[in-house]
């Protein structure tokens, strides 16, 4: 396949989907407290959102912070959950500018009521923007979302709502927290861990999967780039033949 040094435009990924990882060995490395690391990884969300938006990427999806991040020293997960509040309410006017409309997944009832509330507001002021939509992953795992959803399908069928039989890929899609979603077509992870950890485990079904030796706080649009012109190299086959989608290659990018 032709390598090529500039995006191609026609070919971006709809939905991103990055596990933001390493803010606490990147501070560690510089011998500050892991809080900082977190700091400057809002930097690295700031400049990651504002990249997504000038390429027209639809959806970004960030993990930033999963089910099993409220087994962390408290004083950490305090300072994060104080962090994502601040950066709310410090971004919310840049996010409106640039047209980005705020989602969260996740157990959103678990969150602090003054989360929940900055968040609620964040989500209502952008609620009419059309460019980017921003989807933050808080409180959030896999498998809580799907044992939630099999929960959910379970009542309906109980209450005579729906047939075993109607159970399929669509529909259990809707049940999921992203059912408003496409399912991402590139995943990202950084700091050179190799693994999922829970996140988006169905959705990522037919994802590339990207990893990066980068810690978060210093993740940048030039990786961001760098990430984009990998997955534009791939062939996305989805159980096919290559030769199947060489000829049909205009419907699957
Ligand atoms: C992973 O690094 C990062 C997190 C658990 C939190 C990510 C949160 C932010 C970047 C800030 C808030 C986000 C928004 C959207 C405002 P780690 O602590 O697991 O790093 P380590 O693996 O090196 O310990």
């Amino acid at each position: 396949m032709e390598f090529s040094q500039s995006i191609d435009r026609d070919r971006l990924p709809r939905h991103i989907a990055i596990i933001m990882d390493g803010n606490g060995r990147w501070a560690k490395e510089r011998g500050e407290d892991r809080v900082y690391g977190h700091h400057e990884g809002v930097l690295s969300v700031r400049e990651i959102v504002n990249g997504c938006a000038e390429l027209g990427i639809s959806y970004l999806t960030l993990y930033a912070f999963s089910t099993e991040n409220w087994n962390r020293p408290a004083a950490e997960v305090n300072a994060l959950m104080e962090l994502l509040v601040t950066t709310i309410r410090k971004e919310i006017e840049e996010l409106k500018k640039n047209n980005v409309r705020l989602h969260i997944i996740g157990d959103f009832d678990s969150l602090p009521d003054v989360c929940r509330n900055e968040l609620n507001e964040a989500k209502e002021i952008t609620a009419d923007n059309t460019g980017l939509n921003l989807v933050l992953a808080l409180s959030y795992s896999s498998r809580w979302e799907m044992l939630q959803a099999s929960r959910r399908i379970a009542e309906d069928v109980k209450s005579g709502k729906l047939m075993p039989e109607q159970i399929d890929d669509e529909l259990f899609h809707q049940y999921l927290n992203t059912a408003p979603f496409p399912d991402p077509e590139l995943m990202i992870r950084t700091s050179g861990e190799y693994r999922i950890s829970n996140f988006l485990l169905y959705q990522l079904a037919y994802a590339e999967l990207y990893f990066t030796p980068v810690h978060w706080p210093e993740f940048r649009k030039q990786h961001l780039h760098e990430a984009l012109l990998n997955y534009q190299q791939r062939e996305r086959r989805f159980g096919k033949t290559s030769e199947q989608i060489q000829t049909n290659s205009h419907q699957h990018v």
